[in-house]
């Protein structure tokens, strides 16, 4: 769907979207099936007609890998199709950028969309020193590496447009969180996504769903926001 109305301050494309904790049992996102399917059905309802999957993998606490990530997707998508409910839906990760990443990048052993993007973030409480190797890595083995919310890092609120823009420099794409707009996570971050949508920085705008509260967030925001 692209959001257009000329009286809406806001105007993005939210059809497929590319980062979110629906995968239940994983992280600190959903935490059942049931939960899963009652927010993607409300997301479908809201216009998403496509969903990545985006479990968290950090060191050490949630080292999810492929057998964990596949495993919950399938049950998913089974419990879907029994239900009826016909929608493109893949898995990825989103990846805290650390040291252990540099190791599974040379094995092979990454997470990726079919397009090849990874998402990668930064702890909140300082940039990775890794991220630079990392990067480059991931762009040696043909991927393309996606900087999950980067209006949300403190260590970027001074100027989160330049710093995105050398982000981008550097070979990463710009994903940021719809709820950014809305203040969910401080007023900072709701400064920041207003001014990287303002320099046109970001490439995807993405729920980053988590659990309930969050959607009913979102639902407030997008239906407020259209006709
Ligand atoms: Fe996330």
């Amino acid at each position: 769907m692209n959001w257009f109305h000329k009286q809406r301050k806001y105007v993005f494309e939210w059809k497929h979207d590319r980062h979110s904790h629906l995968l239940p049992y994983l992280d600190d996102g959903v935490k059942t099936l049931d939960e899963s399917v009652a927010l993607m059905k409300r997301m479908i309802a809201l216009g998403v007609e496509r969903f990545t999957f985006t479990p968290h993998i950090a060191f050490p606490n949630m080292m999810n890998d492929k057998h964990s990530i596949y495993g919950a997707l399938l049950i998913v998508r089974k419990h879907l199709e029994k239900e009826g409910v016909s929608v493109p839906m893949e898995a990825a990760a989103e990846y805290r950028m650390g040291e252990f990443m540099l190791e599974l990048i040379e094995r092979d052993d990454i997470l990726a969309t079919a397009d090849k993007e990874v998402l990668v973030e930064h702890s909140f409480f300082a940039p990775s020193c890794y991220a630079d190797d990392i990067i480059c890595k991931l762009i040696e083995k043909g991927y393309q590496p996606v900087l999950a919310h980067p209006e949300r890092y403190p260590f970027y609120y001074d100027d989160v447009v330049k710093h995105c823009a050398e982000m981008k420099h550097k070979g990463c794409k710009i994903q940021v969180n719809i709820l950014s707009f809305t203040g969910y996570y401080g007023k900072e971050a709701q400064q920041g996504i207003a001014r990287l949508y303002k320099a046109g920085v970001a490439d995807y705008y993405a729920s980053d769903l988590h659990n309930e509260r969050q959607m009913e967030m979102l639902e407030h925001f997008i239906t407020r926001s259209v006709l």
